[in-house]
């Protein structure tokens, strides 16, 4: 008698549904996983038998290494770098997953198409998480979402603002770790754990998470580029991994698909610091290094400038935009920053090496609103500025230096209480860590002159600031004078 209950009309539309349902689980489609050494025929063979058991309609995914040529018919390609596919293989079991490596070597690509892999096969649940996430915008959320839509996946997820479903019941959350700890300690059920940039995940972000991934058989996947060799993801994962843990140590060489403009930013660091190569492009840890003029006076966040004010809070000044152009293979930079309770934020960067003239106002355009503010410019390039200025950029201006500019500059910069790089500015932070004093050759001592390298960002900062800087004219010494005066100040105020 129940069946009686709901209308006629209700009960068509359910069994509709039903039956849609049935369909679409029919035709899902089937992937199948290149194994460890399995030889490209032979794998072509297992292909070709499974093609031909499975009705046309369904799908074939190959997850496999890279190859030249087409894909047979029916069969839909996911290529991955070989190390990388041997990692993610869900064939291979393994409790936490580690791909680390330097810049452009295919970690993220890879990480977000074995998952959406995954979800095509079981009803998983997988948590992206990362150490600061400021909203889903800084999440890896646009990342898989990108690569389901290159991948012609979209039929089978359903991408929501915060989420990502998939038609067999799986799903993508997202969160951030830090200061986040009864939220992750409360999120249920997860399959896979996805950290990403994990070199930035503290211990104690780690002493929650890892315990909440509890679900059997539940995965935790790091990826990250070397940062400190005291950073806790590389002592416990890289110096004594736990039972159970599959590593790949994974570089750019790995990377076919490495993009021209990575290429040449490599090529660019080689030939002008090889040491910062070796860590930023092969996945070397940094060396401490004592002359690093920023050292402990930046940190990387998700931040959201506050331009329009509620609730009692203050916006922000700003933004103050700065360029500094390349001459000949230098690169061309342009940063957006924000001032706000004597904090420097740097919200937007752009960073190109090689930059035509003609092709700086459409690089420019990548930061929002570049061309409604006011943007200081390293003056030295009077010709660059006017075509700036006749091609959509009026508010742009060179900026005067003077006998130590660079230094006060460097000052003013110290000064901010700390200056913050959103973690989309990967070049700002590489500079930020990599700006060094010079040292002495013989006995290593710091000398009071900063090395005219890993300045290009930095350059534009300082120009964007440029009328809020002191022309004490006199350097370092003077600098050195006021920082210890302030902090024997601060002491004498905490006694
Ligand atoms: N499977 C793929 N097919 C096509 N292109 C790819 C593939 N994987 C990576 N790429 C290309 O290589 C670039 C670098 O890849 P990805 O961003 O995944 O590297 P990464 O190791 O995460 O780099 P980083 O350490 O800088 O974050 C991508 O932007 C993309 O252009
Ligand atoms: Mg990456």
């Amino acid at each position: 008698m129940s069946l009686f209950r709901k209308p006629l009309p209700v009960l068509l539309r359910e069994a509709q549904a039903a039956i849609e349902q049935r369909h679409i689980e029919a035709a899902a489609p089937v992937v199948i996983w290149q194994a460890p050494g399995e030889e490209d025929a032979r794998f072509d063979t297992r292909l070709a038998m499974a093609r031909s058991r499975l009705p046309k309609q369904v799908t074939l995914i190959a997850a496999c290494t890279p190859r030249q040529g087409a894909s047979a018919a029916g069969v839909l390609r996911v290529e991955f770098p070989p190390s990388l596919l041997n990692l993610l293989n869900p064939a291979n079991k393994a409790r936490y997953r580690v791909a680390y490596s330097g810049r452009g070597a295919a970690k993220s690509w890879s990480f977000a198409r074995a998952l959406i892999l995954r979800c095509l096969q079981a009803p998983v649940r997988i948590l992206c998480t990362r150490e600061y996430q400021g909203s889903i915008a800084e999440s890896v959320h646009k990342l898989l979402d990108t690569q389901i839509n290159e991948l012609g996946l979209d039929s089978w997820f359903t991408v929501q603002r915060d989420s990502i479903t998939a038609f067999s019941g799986a799903e993508f959350i997202f969160s951030g770790l830090h200061a986040n700890v009864s939220k992750i300690k409360s999120t249920e059920d997860v399959s896979i754990n996805w950290t990403e940039e994990a070199e930035r995940v503290s211990d104690d972000s780690l002493q929650v998470l890892i315990p909440t991934i509890r679900k059997s058989g539940s995965e935790i996947w790091f990826s990250f580029n070397p940062d400190a060799e005291t950073d806790p993801v590389y002592q416990r994962f890289v110096k004594s991994p736990p039972p159970n843990t599959l590593i790949a140590f994974v570089s750019w060489r790995d990377n076919p698909w490495l993009p021209a403009e990575l290429d040449a930013e490599r090529q660019y660091l080689e030939k002008v610091d090889p040491d910062a190569a070796a860590h930023i492009w092969e996945g070397q840890c940094r060396a401490a290094s004592n002359a690093q003029i920023f050292r402990g006076k930046y940190s990387v966040e998700a931040f959201e400038p506050i331009v329009t004010p509620k609730d009692g809070e203050t916006a922000w000044d700003g933004p103050y935009l700065g360029a500094d152009w390349g001459f000949a293979q230098d690169p061309t930079t342009l940063v957006k920053t924000w001032i706000h309770e004597r904090k420097l934020y740097i919200e937007f960067e752009v960073y190109a090496i090689g930059c035509d003239i003609d092709r700086t106002p459409a690089l420019f355009d990548q930061v929002p609103d570049a061309r409604r503010h006011v943007i200081r410019a390293d003056s030295a390039r009077p010709e660059t500025i006017s075509y700036m200025q006749r091609n959509g950029y009026g508010r742009i201006s060179g900026v005067e230096k003077w006998a130590g500019s660079v230094e006060d500059g460097i000052s003013h910069l110290r000064q901010y209480e700390q200056i913050v790089l959103h973690p989309r500015c990967v070049h700002a932070i590489e500079e930020m860590r990599l700006y060094s004093y010079k040292t002495d050759r013989l006995t290593g001592d710091i000398k009071a002159e900063p090395l005219d390298k890993h300045n290009h960002i930095i350059d534009a900062l300082r120009y964007a600031v440029q009328p809020l800087i002191r022309r004490a004219g006199l350097g370092f010494v003077q600098f050195a004078i006021e920082e210890l005066a302030d902090m024997n100040r601060q002491r004498g105020a905490a006694a």
